[in-house]
């Protein structure tokens, strides 16, 4: 069943923050933006707004920097490479070139100053239609895979407010996500409602295991918060702190828990996770890779 023709859409525009200088991919990123490193083949933005438009969006605001205006050209239409692969008969290629402007609109708002998360959503509000109730944001460096917004829409619907993606760290990784306080408060175990947020807390001061996944789906009352936020953990204005701002009003505020694969292509290690993981699910690669990787790690020797 088509979700998206039975239940009320909850959001259309997904806002992906990508201003950030993607040090961790350095030297790669003198002058390759990190969202357009390929995932095997395929830039991390595009899978990023395929995960979008699956949900339901039919929008996409890029926020990004000066600098970085390129992300938002691979969505542009090109015309003479399409001519060229159709001449050339590679209709393969000709329709995964053609697969991006399809996805969705593409937009982007100027973050002019890397101030923080919270800042970059902050810079989508005028892009927003005025009927417009939520936003989902997205942020490239997690992958999810399809699904995760959708069930997060499902929770909105019934119990309205915001709903945000967690998925369970070991303890000593806690420091570097956004954890929940939560308790139960639905009739689904994976669905928590939550008390608090605090971003990047030492591990002694965690509420919880719980952390925040790159996935959440906002009540326009978000804007009002980021407005009021100070800058909080590295100085920067946090999508946490006005997410934590909103509770302590009684907004609601739910989790749910996704326990499906989930990558961190934001470093290095992750990227690469990412990679063979993924041409491991593409029959023209996995094979050879599979083949190559036993032997390299001397498996079955
Ligand atoms: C951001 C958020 C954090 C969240 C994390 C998920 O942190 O601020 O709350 O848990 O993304 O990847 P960043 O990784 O950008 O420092």
């Amino acid at each position: 069943m088509d979700s998206t023709q039975t239940i009320p859409r909850q959001f259309r525009t997904a806002v992906v923050p990508a201003a950030g200088l993607g040090t961790r991919f350095l030297p790669a990123t003198k002058s390759v933006p990190k969202e357009l490193l390929p995932v095997v083949d395929t830039p991390g933005i595009e899978l990023v707004a395929e995960e979008a438009a699956d949900a339901g969006a039919d929008r996409m605001i890029i926020v990004t920097s000066p600098e970085k205006q390129s992300v938002a050209e691979h969505f542009a239409e090109c015309p003479e490479l399409e001519d060229t692969l159709a001449r050339r008969g590679k209709f393969d290629l000709l329709e995964r070139v053609r697969r991006a402007p399809k996805l969705l609109e593409v937009e982007t708002a100027l973050q002019p100053r890397p101030l923080g998360l919270g800042h970059a959503v902050l810079q989508a509000e005028s892009s927003l239609a005025a009927d417009e109730t939520a936003i989902a944001v997205l942020l490239p460096d997690d992958l999810v895979g399809s699904g995760v917004l959708e069930t997060m829409a499902e929770v909105r619907r019934r119990w309205g407010g915001s709903v945000l993606c967690a998925i369970e760290v070991p303890h000593n990784q806690v420091s570097a996500y956004g954890i929940f306080d939560v308790a139960a408060a639905t009739d689904t175990p994976d669905v928590l409602r939550v008390n608090g947020m605090v971003e990047k807390p030492a591990v002694e001061d965690a509420p919880s295991n719980l952390a925040a996944a790159g996935r959440y789906l906002l009540d326009r009352a978000i804007f009002d918060a980021l407005r009021r936020i100070t800058p909080g953990a590295g100085g920067e204005y946090q999508l946490t702190d006005a997410i934590a701002l909103l509770i302590a009003e009684n907004h609601p505020v739910h989790v749910v828990i996704h326990r499906g694969p989930r990558h961190d292509i934001g470093t290095p290690t992750g990227h690469l996770r990412a990679a063979v993981d993924f041409a491991l699910q593409r029959e023209e690669y996995a094979g050879p890779l599979r083949d190559w990787l036993l032997q390299r790690l001397g498996v079955g020797e």
